[in-house]
């Protein structure tokens, strides 16, 4: 898989941080701010040739958006997808939670158009509104493909990727997966742990209720960093690994740069893998 260009990552994250400035300060469900940034993402894949279209659906008085991008070629009832919630709290610009996901799913995308991938298995990218609302636009996706959800063969979900005091977190729900993501991080000399932050707690759990295969990264959340983990991953203990979660400084300054780069690459390495 090739190495993502972090500086590519933040300069996505920049411009959601205007699309959220320009926008009321969030990138909320039912808020400008989200319809742009569906748009701002929707028009480089577009660009990039992959297939893509919008799911509406409603929620709580506001109309949500899915975007689906299908990578063209590949064995269709193997699907690899990877996804990642857009939406943000409205409390900020939720650049931490979830642009690093979003970012990092779209420059992976972008690297398999640029690598002109045939890969056996068929690509599909996907970012997901009203996560915050609880998982609705994941679950309104999976409602809506009925049967057609067995032809996933694996769902990757990427929430939170770049936490300031980041932990290195593996979701354990299958172990070929996570295995698969180990392998990464080992190479890489990293070690990594499992989280009980993440149970259920984010759009994989959609399809896990559904009977796909699941898995992720993940760097932490409002959870406290202990003294044995800033030892090893070289954080704060007794901090948070993101004390701006869901707060007004979710922002670009908000983004540890090597733990985002690490994370990216590792997407790359698994959508590569998995796909393969
Ligand atoms: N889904 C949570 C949120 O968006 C955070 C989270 C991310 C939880 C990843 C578990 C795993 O606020
Ligand atoms: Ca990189
Ligand atoms: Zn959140
Ligand atoms: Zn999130
Ligand atoms: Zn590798």
């Amino acid at each position: 898989a090739p190495d993502i260009p972090v500086a590519d990552v933040q300069q996505d994250l920049k411009e959601l941080q205007s699309l959220a400035e320009a926008n009321g300060g969030n990138r909320a469900h039912g808020q400008p701010g989200y319809k742009a940034s569906i748009d701002f993402i929707k028009g480089k894949l577009d660009k990039a040739g992959f297939e893509t279209k919008v799911q509406e659906f409603d929620e709580a008085g506001g109309t949500g958006y899915n975007l689906i991008a299908d990578w063209p070629g590949g064995s269709a009832d193997e699907t690899v997808m990877a996804g990642s919630h857009l939406d943000s709290v409205e409390s900020g610009p939720g650049i931490n939670d979830n642009g690093s996901g979003s970012a990092g799913i779209l420059e992976v995308a972008l690297a398999v158009a640029d690598a002109k991938l045939e890969p056996k298995k068929h690509l599909r990218f996907a970012w997901w509104g009203a996560e915050e609302l609880g998982l609705v636009g994941s679950q309104h996706y999976v409602d809506s493909l009925g049967d057609e959800t067995k032809k996933i063969s694996t769902y990757l979900n990427f929430d939170m990727i770049g936490s300031p005091n980041a932990g290195h977190f593996v979701y354990d729900d299958d172990a070929a997966v996570q295995g698969v993501f180990k392998d990464y991080f080992k190479e890489k000399g990293i070690e990594t742990e499992t989280s009980s932050e993440v149970n259920g707690r984010s759009d994989h759990a959609s399809f896990a209720a559904a009977g796909v295969t699941v898995g992720g990264t993940f760097t932490g959340a409002g959870d406290t960093m202990t003294e044995e983990q800033a030892t090893k991953w070289e954080g704060k203990a007794g901090e948070a690994y993101d004390k701006c979660y869901h707060s007004e400084c979710d922002d670009i300054s908000n983004i540890n740069e090597k733990a985002l780069d690490l994370h990216t690459d590792g997407i790359a390495h698994a959508v590569w893998q998995l796909s393969s």
